[in-house]
């Protein structure tokens, strides 16, 4: 695997690879690789010539310093994970790399990134989106693999790479688990013990909903997903949503041929935790 650090680099031996016809896959992460990263980096493997990971901690996305400051960071066993997976490039930029000076750019990728996380997280999305730009503008890569953990996400970048016209195949990949349920993350290693165990509760609250999908109005499904979390005080619910799954939208009926997903955010034991989970 080559580690490549500098922009310039990067595109030289990328420029080369492109001459020769071969076509790249691009996994944007911040690191701290768990089992969710791996599933995106070997399917990009799979579908592509070439599979560039980059692994950059953003100060831009991050609204509270002090998540930036203890996010977790594993460099040694990242590269480690990436050459046992046979991931070709990793791209390690340092800050003034991507940012040569302070950011500026303010995106209006519409509604959608107001709300929810939104909500929670001012300025969370642009700095996602102005990363994201970034990077596919340095890897220009045929295809491009996300998470649908960080669903919303998946959703501003839909909307990022529609609205400049970026050339790039998005592909949404599962959500990985634990044994119990829980969502992997990189922020899982700053729970402790207990509340790792009480985390599992967030998947069983979206199972609980989509098991009464049919049996109560669609408006009452987020009721029966947050009174679930509400008997569990230690469990501080920001939201739980049960929305269209296109716009995030409030659903009253399901509409045909669209879909519903249930999205949630927490934080225990002052770690902020989210999941999501299709309806129907
Ligand atoms: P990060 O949280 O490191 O996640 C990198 C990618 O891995 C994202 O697409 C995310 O949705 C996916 N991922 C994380 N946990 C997963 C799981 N349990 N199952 C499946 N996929 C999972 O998301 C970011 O970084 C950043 O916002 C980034 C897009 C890199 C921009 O800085």
């Amino acid at each position: 695997m080559q580690i490549i650090n500098s922009k310039k680099q990067l595109t030289e031996v990328l420029t080369d690879a492109r001459n020769h016809k071969q076509e790249i896959g691009f996994v944007p992460t911040m690191g701290a690789l768990h089992a969710g990263h791996i599933s995106l980096i070997t399917r990009s493997i799979g579908e592509n010539d070439i599979t560039v990971c980059s692994i950059f901690v953003n100060p831009t996305q991050f609204n509270d310093p002090k998540d930036f400051e203890r996010y977790p960071r594993t460099i040694v066993r990242d590269t480690e994970m990436l050459v046992n997976i046979g991931c070709d490039i990793l791209f390690a930029p340092l800050t003034n790399e991507i940012y040569p000076l302070p950011e500026t750019l303010i995106f209006d990728l519409g509604d959608i990134t107001t709300m929810l996380e939104g909500a929670y997280r001012p300025g969370h999305f642009n700095g996602v989106a102005s990363v994201v730009k970034k990077l596919f503008e340095i890897v220009i890569p045929d295809r491009a693999y996300f998470g649908l953990k960080d669903y919303q996400q998946f959703l501003v970048i839909k909307a990022l790479t529609s609205q400049y016209a970026l050339n790039v195949q998005l592909t949404g990949c599962d959500i990985m688990r634990e044994e119990n349920g829980l969502a992997m993350s990189s922020r899982n290693v700053l729970l402790k013990h207990q509340d790792k165990l009480l985390a599992a509760e967030l998947n069983k609250s979206l199972l609980k909903v989509k098991s009464a999908f049919g049996k109560t109005p669609v408006n009452n499904l987020a009721k029966i997903g947050l009174e679930h979390l509400q008997n569990f005080p230690e469990i501080d619910v920001e939201y739980f949503a049960v929305v269209d799954a296109e716009n995030l939208m409030s659903v009253e009926t399901p509409t045909f041929p669209g879909y519903i997903r249930a999205l949630l955010a927490t934080k225990i034991g002052g770690v902020r935790l989210i999941d999501n989970m299709q309806i129907i």
